[in-house]
């Protein structure tokens, strides 16, 4: 059935002439050498080549192979490619001459570049290429691609909205669900070569005997795909499960004991990637409870891991409601002082912005700011103020923003990417997290589109300079077959669809302004929760006169966290993007914009541009209808219904709201609320 349990690995049959074209071209698989990584290359080739031409693959040699071979191979060696650029994970696809014979050469120094190299060989021919000529050649810009699993141990995900953990801790180490495998499979076809399987809002029982044995298991599938398994850790675990009297990372007592529980660990896990750590926010433990800096407990801890080559991404998203201050500025306000002070195997990891994942954000101020010390970007993947999983919204130009995004930073002007990549002074460690999006549902993601966005994360965590609508087409051919009647369409609606989500929920700029707890449905009224920071209206600041939160001079002074001269910029109204204003500015309703709408009749036709977007693709996809089989686009279809529904929602909602507090009507030419 086409419940989207295959995602994008679908290997549906090809076109005839294409079907040809490929069997005249590849005959059989053949495998120089042997390793488990080669071998799960290999099936997945058969298995990809036999669903794309409707019939079975040979492994061994043919006059025209598929030849995976790493470098090391004679024969690949003196064909002289280029292949010192590759590093450990790069890959070459060639047509070459090889003994006597045409082949289709997939190579790399490494094992695991080939099996990269034969997922992209794959994705070529699912989205139209051709073997003859075929030349693709790729290495991963950034080291560490990860996913983050909010993982409970009791099986329930945190902000997860495809059904339960994945993870089925009660049978495992001992049955390894054959869908470990295909998660595997999935995240290594975009490359993505780590994951954390637990929570960051961490149980210390994740760090017992017990679950050490089960998170072994997990890494023995994953293994041969090239995936790293990562931890993370709850702070106080040595009082919890060591029975200390105290977490104090400057306690030898305490680093002994993460020394030993990281030795026990890697003797079930040798290539264990390391930990992830939540400290001292929203209620969790960590160094601050004892007066150290985050560095002294990420230090401690790295110390611990780093006799077996592991890490410690340590999380920048720390705020506290003790600290009066302007939430968005206490992360940089806590860890900027820190910068050049963390162990060589530290990584912070920073959210793309300074609030919590909203539809948009300016980029966090921490990139840029902090050159001595690698940081790693941290994306949601799953939607849990995006519309969940009902709402259709491609987070490729979320993520292509924000990594576009010039930090003004050092004399090279380096955007997020660049810092992303190492930055001025080139770490070695570099990283990209994604919250997954990923639970026990049948199509993995919740819905179909949703599955656009983990394929996204893994293929600009790899290249983050290869935009958004690439890597849409490429899913969506991939998703539905290659076929420009369906593709060019899928990949307009989807363009689009991130930015219609700001329209109907947070336009201009706007901020946590959805409902309590869960953040679904519109809050902007709510004013009574205990935490000031955890209010809409600590976001909005609407009044009779105005709107925005002023982040200049005149307000919490947020802006003065950027690089002079964007500072300079974002200080002025003038000079700040307008889709930013409210963020950064209290203005007047009646201020200009570009368009020449004040801003409460631009605010108006935003909502209803978001209203309309919605209502578009539910008539372009009703446009699609026999051409996606009936399974997935009567799910799709009925999920749009949804989506416009809650898009009016939102706007109605919002704006009755906007008008109790300023108490205007709306503009001539607005669509009346339902
Ligand atoms: C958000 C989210 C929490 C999560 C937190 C985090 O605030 O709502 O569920 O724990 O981010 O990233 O740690």
């Amino acid at each position: 059935a086409e419940d989207g349990y295959d995602l994008w690995m679908r290997y549906r049959p090809l076109a005839k002439e294409a079907a040809t074209a490929l069997d005249r071209d590849a005959e059989s698989v053949e495998m120089r050498g042997q390793s488990a990584t080669l071998r799960v290359a290999a099936d997945e080739l058969r298995r990809g080549l036999a669903g794309l031409t409707g019939h079975a693959f040979a492994m061994g040699p043919s006059p025209h192979p598929i030849l995976l071979a790493t470098s090391a191979d004679g024969d690949v060696g003196r064909l002289g490619l280029p292949l010192k650029d590759l590093g450990d994970e790069g890959y070459i696809v060639r047509q070459v001459r090889l003994g006597g014979r045409d082949v289709t050469l997939v190579t790399a120094r490494t094992d695991r570049g080939v099996l990269y190299g034969s997922f992209a060989l794959l994705r070529h021919i699912q989205t139209g290429g051709r073997l003859d000529r075929v030349a693709l050649a790729s290495t991963p810009r950034v080291k560490l691609r990860v996913l983050n699993h909010w993982d409970n141990l009791d099986g329930v995900v945190e902000r997860g909205y495809a059904g339960q953990s994945l993870w089925d801790w009660w049978t495992l180490p001992d049955f390894k669900d054959p869908r470990y495998t295909d998660y595997a499979r999935a995240n290594a076809s975009i490359g993505i070569n780590g994951t954390v399987l637990n929570n960051v809002n961490a149980k210390p029982d994740s760090l017992s005997a017990s679950y050490i044995a089960k998170a072994a298991a997990l890494a023995d599938v994953f293994r041969p795909y090239g995936i790293k398994v990562y931890l993370s850790a709850r702070f106080s675990a040595p009082i919890e499960l060591g029975k200390l009297k105290t977490a104090d990372p400057l306690d030898p007592q305490v680093a002994a004991w993460w020394k030993a529980k990281s030795d026990e660990i890697y003797r079930a896990i040798p290539d264990f990637g390391g930990f992830l750590v939540k400290a001292n926010s929203e209620g969790q433990p960590g160094p601050r409870d004892y007066h150290r800096s985050h560095a002294e407990g990420a230090n401690m801890l790295a110390a611990a891991v780093a006799p077996h080559g592991g890490i410690v991404m340590w999380r920048a998203f720390v705020y506290a409601d003790t600290d009066p201050d302007d939430r968005a500025k206490q992360a940089y306000t806590e860890f900027k002082p820190l910068d050049g002070k963390f162990a060589a195997n530290v990584i912070v990891q920073v959210k793309n912005g300074a609030i919590d994942f909203q539809p948009r954000e300016p980029f966090h101020p921490l990139f840029g700011a902090m050159p001595r010390t690698p940081l790693m970007l941290e994306f949601q993947i799953t939607k849990e103020y995006l519309g969940f999983a009902t709402h259709l919204a491609y987070l490729g130009p979320l993520f292509a923003e924000t990594l576009g995004s010039e930090t003004f930073a050092g004399s090279k002007r380096a955007t997020v990417a660049q810092i992303v990549e190492g930055g001025v002074n080139r770490h070695a460690l570099t990283g990209m997290a994604g919250v997954a999006n990923i639970g026990r549902d049948r199509d993995w993601a919740g819905s179909t589109f949703n599955q656009a966005n983990w394929f996204a994360f893994g293929r600009m965590a790899w290249d983050p300079t290869i935009g958004a609508q690439p890597v849409a087409r490429e899913w969506a051919a991939m998703t539905f077959g290659p076929n420009p009647a369906i593709v060019a369409p899928v990949t307009d609606m989807m363009m689009g669809s991130r930015e219609a989500v700001v329209d109907y929920m947070t336009p201009l700029g706007l901020a946590h302004v959805m409902a309590t707890g869960h953040h679904y449905g519109p809050g902007p009224w709510v004013a009574d929760l205990k935490r000031p920071e955890w209010n809409p209206v600590y976001y909005h600041r609407a009044d009779k006169a105005g709107i925005g939160f002023d982040r200049t001079r005149t307000g919490s002074n947020a802006v003065a966290q950027y690089a002079p001269e964007l500072a300079r910029r974002l200080a002025d109204p003038a000079t700040t993007p307008e889709r930013d204003l409210l963020w950064f500015h209290h203005v007047s309703w009646d201020r200009p914009m570009a368009s020449g709408r004040s801003v409460w009749a631009e605010m108006v036709h935003d909502y209803d541009r978001g209203v309309g977007y919605v209502a578009d693709m539910r008539q372009r996809w009703d446009g699609l209808r026999g051409q996606v089989d009936a399974e997935r686009w009567t799910k799709t279809a009925t999920y749009l219904g949804i989506q416009e529904r809650e898009a009016r929602w939102w706007r109605d909602a919002s704006l009755a709201y906007w008008m109790s507090v300023n108490g205007r009507s709306l503009p001539a030419g607005a669509a009346a609320p339902a």
